[in-house]
């Protein structure tokens, strides 16, 4: 058993900690107070061939693993959040959708343009009545022969700005919850597609959700990914992938928390020394730690399954709720320690707290993954 990442990872991660710190952090609080979409810091990731980067590169990635790219989003979740969940959200279902269930025509219309930061991706399944049950969505696709008419809502959409949505339709209305339901693109300007103005969020302000509209949207057939009437399948399936880097998000959300704490303690000085010489204090930062290290080990051995074949998903589920409620807990006690500080804008961790909630709730709120753990531990009963 190895507990240490490759050589080859291991340089990623020096690349990406760097990029991050001198190209990322400065923009975070920015992103925060403006509501804007970082476009040059996406385009240059396109350029480092970070866009991609767990994409084979005949397809314009990167060429990288599953790991590496957990890695790239836990170091840019540690300076803004915002960026790693457009990231996460563009490679892991944006770009994989299309790689993992595309044709080879998809992948030379979109994958290409995708995976090299030329576009943004982005994964429609959420709609006002079907959030935690999926199953249920009711955005419909008539079959027209060589099209499909799309007609219906989503909701709660990241990437707001993509030019692919990789959506989920139900094209058989007389199947059940989770049955005839198909997954295609839908390309930006197609007519009847409408993207609303990105809504008002308590946090990741840097990354814009909306709601999409269709109103007789004509979809081209050849746009399907996987089978028809087997979507429901391709939608379960990207987001066993994509909760292993909501995991390294939230991952990286406290360990950027807890750096930036643990150096204020440092320098703080209260009762005549540091607040990192009270023990009690030293117990909360010891409790974090030994959190954030076992949410690293989680969130790595998931990665480290995909990129192995292994079926991997009770295992991303684990990564997701105990990294995302380690975050959610690691930033409330850094604005704690931080104390009147901490409340305020001026410090990064009550942006950081904001930011982490969001970690309980996307790609499957923390019910759903003890759910889906549940039935992989002692199996399904109704
Ligand atoms: N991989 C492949 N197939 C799967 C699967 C998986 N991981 N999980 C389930 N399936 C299949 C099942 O095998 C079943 O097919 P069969 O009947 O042929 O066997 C079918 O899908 C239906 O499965 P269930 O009966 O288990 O479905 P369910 O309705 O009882 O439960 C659920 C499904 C796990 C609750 C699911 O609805 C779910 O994950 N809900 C949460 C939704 C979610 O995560 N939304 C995230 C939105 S995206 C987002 O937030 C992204 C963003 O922008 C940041």
């Amino acid at each position: 058993m190895q507990f240490k990442l490759s050589e080859d990872t291991l340089m990623i991660r020096n690349m990406v900690r760097n990029f991050a710190k001198k190209e990322i952090e400065p923009l975070a609080e920015e992103l925060d107070n403006t509501h804007q979409f970082p476009t040059e810091s996406f385009k240059k990731m396109g350029e480092l061939d970070l866009a991609g980067l767990c994409i084979p590169e005949e397809w314009g990635g990167g060429g990288g693993s599953y790991l590496d790219f957990a890695v790239f989003i836990e170091e840019l979740a540690k300076v803004c959040a915002s960026t790693a969940v457009i990231m996460s959200v563009h490679t892991g279902l944006g770009c994989m959708s299309i790689y993992k269930y595309g044709s080879q025509k998809l992948k030379e219309k979109y994958l290409k343009d995708l995976a090299s930061g030329k576009i943004v991706g982005a994964y429609a399944l959420t709609e006002p009545n079907a959030g935690s049950d999926a199953g249920s969505l009711k955005c419909r696709a008539e079959d027209k022969g060589d099209h499909f008419i799309l007609n219906g809502q989503k909701i709660f959409i990241t990437n707001g700005n993509a030019t692919t949505f990789c959506t989920f339709v139900k094209t058989d209305s007389t199947q059940g919850p989770g049955k005839g339901i198909t997954c295609l693109i839908v390309e930006r300007d197609t007519p009847g597609f409408t993207i609303s103005k990105p809504v008002d969020k308590m946090g990741m302000n840097g990354s814009p959700t909306v709601e999409l509209s269709f109103e007789d949207c004509k979809v081209p057939k050849e746009n399907v990914l996987g089978e028809i009437n087997d979507g429901f399948k391709v939608a379960m399936g990207l987001l066993d992938g994509g909760r292993i880097t909501i995991g390294a998000q939230a991952l990286g959300i406290g360990e950027g928390a807890l750096e930036y704490t643990t150096q204020y303690m440092k320098e703080r000085q209260q009762f005549g020394k540091p607040l990192a010489a009270n023990q009690g204090l030293q117990f909360m930062v010891a409790d974090m730690a030994t959190a954030l290290d076992a949410a690293q080990l989680l969130v790595y051995r998931a990665a480290w399954m995909k990129d192995n074949d292994i079926p991997h998903g009770k295992e991303a589920s684990m990564a997701k709720l105990f990294a995302s409620d380690t975050a959610m807990e690691v930033t409330t006690n850094c604005v704690q320690l931080l104390g009147g500080y901490g409340y305020c804008k001026e410090y990064p961790v009550e942006r950081m707290m904001r930011d982490a909630k969001i970690t309980q709730i996307y790609e499957g709120a923390n019910q759903i993954q003890r759910m889906i753990i549940g039935r992989n531990v002692i199996g399904k009963f109704k």
